[in-house]
């Protein structure tokens, strides 16, 4: 692919992210006020604010492309967001998992789609954040799979695709001398 095609599928990847990023944290607020178990309410309220700094870190790297993110996907995502936390109350305890776990699949993909293109265009100092990002994707994805394997349900449901090994995401990259070390922004990007 040409450098300038990779940034394109960057730009685009990285704006479809950070509002869906929102959309996820909102449906998470609404997921885990309707537990009823403490731990599983903490786990998920945990799982928002992960989403909220994934948004805040893809924000920095749109920054420091000079891109702004778009509206039509703040206001998409804002919607999605807001009515699945509503649905959340209504949807008992495992459609909520289940669909969950579904998208949570996906998400761990585009952002291992997202540090190929940074590699490919030349901005090597995202690869790290971005892989990050895709391990904590996949580790949301193999929570939500664990919960919803734990239901009866499961066995007449069809399941997601099975992901990768989570060491597989970084697997192509191991060449680079960086990033072994734990994903991070470099703190003047986060900053600005
Ligand atoms: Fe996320
Ligand atoms: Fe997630």
């Amino acid at each position: 692919m040409k450098r300038q095609d990779s940034r394109k599928g960057l730009v685009k990847l990285l704006q479809l992210a950070y509002s869906a990023e929102m959309g996820a944290a909102l449906a998470y607020r609404g997921h885990w006020h309707s537990l009823v178990t403490a731990s599983e309410r903490a786990e998920v309220r945990h799982i928002e604010a992960e989403e909220w700094l994934h948004r805040r870190e893809v924000g920095a790297l749109l920054r420091d492309l000079a891109v702004h993110p778009r509206l039509s996907y703040e206001i998409k995502f804002f919607l999605i967001g807001s009515v699945l936390r509503g649905l959340c109350n209504l949807a008992g305890w495992f459609w909520p998992m289940y669909g969950a776990g579904r998208l949570e699949s996906r998400n761990y993909r585009e952002y291992a789609q997202a540090a190929d293109y940074a590699f490919e265009c030349g901005q090597t100092d995202y690869v790290n954040c971005l892989l990050g990002m895709a391990e904590t994707e996949w580790d949301h994805e193999c929570y939500f799979r664990g919960k919803v394997e734990s239901h009866l349900w499961h066995k007449f449901i069809p399941m997601w695709e099975e992901t990768a090994p989570k060491a597989s995401i970084r697997q192509n990259y191991r060449f680079h001398q960086n990033l072994s070390s734990p994903a991070s922004l470099p703190q003047s990007k986060l900053a600005a």
